[in-house]
């Protein structure tokens, strides 16, 4: 724990932060100058990427559901509603397409991912929100997925398509523990410096876990729950 940062706060930095990090500037590797797409921009790992980015002098284009588009702004992010036209409303504002396009939804929208890309363009999958509640064996909308990411990358397309997974690697423990504290270490320096904020949502004693629960799945809260001693 660096001197001068909130341990809650901290605490909402760690899987998010080095996730966001990772996402932006390990697999994506975007330049600074350049144009992103981050879906669900107000979420746990969505705010920290927005605010990562543009700490790195990047643009971004954030989606969110209308009830959180001032919390999107104020990131620093030009906001999109998810639930309209979002292909037609990115391409207004990036007419060329974007550098990287960030997506934890999957489900057929991950195709509108792919096609907003700019030639050299990447994009990261993270997770298969929009399958989340389908029946049946949980782990067949993420081999499609990761096929459809084959694919597209075996194409000659001139655009990269990942599958980003915070927990690949960790077989080689040494390496995988400097990496997970190197980039925490940036995240964290980001922070001290005021550069990043960590979203805490609410404060609640570990007493009461169930209703902090309750309200983490509510969706009515734009940031982490955090548990206190
Ligand atoms: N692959 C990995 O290693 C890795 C690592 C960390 C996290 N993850 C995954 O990343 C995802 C996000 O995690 P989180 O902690 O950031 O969750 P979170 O705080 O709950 O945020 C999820 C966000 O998604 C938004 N959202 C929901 N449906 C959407 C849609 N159709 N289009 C655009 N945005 C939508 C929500 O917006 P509203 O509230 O406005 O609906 C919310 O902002 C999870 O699925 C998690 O499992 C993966």
């Amino acid at each position: 724990m660096p001197d001068g940062l909130d341990p809650a706060e901290a605490e909402t930095l760690v899987v998010n932060g080095i996730t966001a990090w990772q996402l932006l500037h390990r697999t994506a590797r975007t330049p600074r100058g350049a144009t992103i797409l981050v879906h669900g921009a107000n979420g746990g790992v969505g705010s920290v990427l927005v605010q990562l980015a543009r700490a790195a002098g990047i643009t971004v284009i954030g989606t969110a559901s209308a009830r959180n588009a001032d919390a999107v702004r104020a990131l620093g992010a030009q906001w999109v509603d998810y639930t309209g036209d979002v292909p037609a409303l990115v391409r207004e504002l990036a007419p060329g397409g974007v550098a990287a396009v960030f997506d934890h939804i999957g489900g057929p929208g991950i195709v509108d991912s792919f096609r907003l890309l700019a030639p050299g363009g990447a994009l990261v999958a993270y997770g298969t929100a929009a399958t989340k509640d389908t029946e049946g064996d949980s782990r067949l909308p993420v081999l499609k997925l990761l096929a459809r990411l084959a694919l597209w990358n075996a194409l000659p397309n001139r655009r990269r398509a990942h599958f980003y997974n915070l927990w690949a690697g960790k077989r080689n423990a040494a390496a995988f523990r400097t990496r997970i504290a190197d980039d925490l270490g940036r995240v964290f320096a980001l922070a001290v410096a005021g550069e990043v904020r960590g979203q805490v949502a609410a404060r609640l004693p570990l007493a009461e876990a169930a209703a902090a629960l309750r309200l983490a799945e509510s969706r009515t809260v734009v940031g982490k729950v955090v548990l206190e001693p």
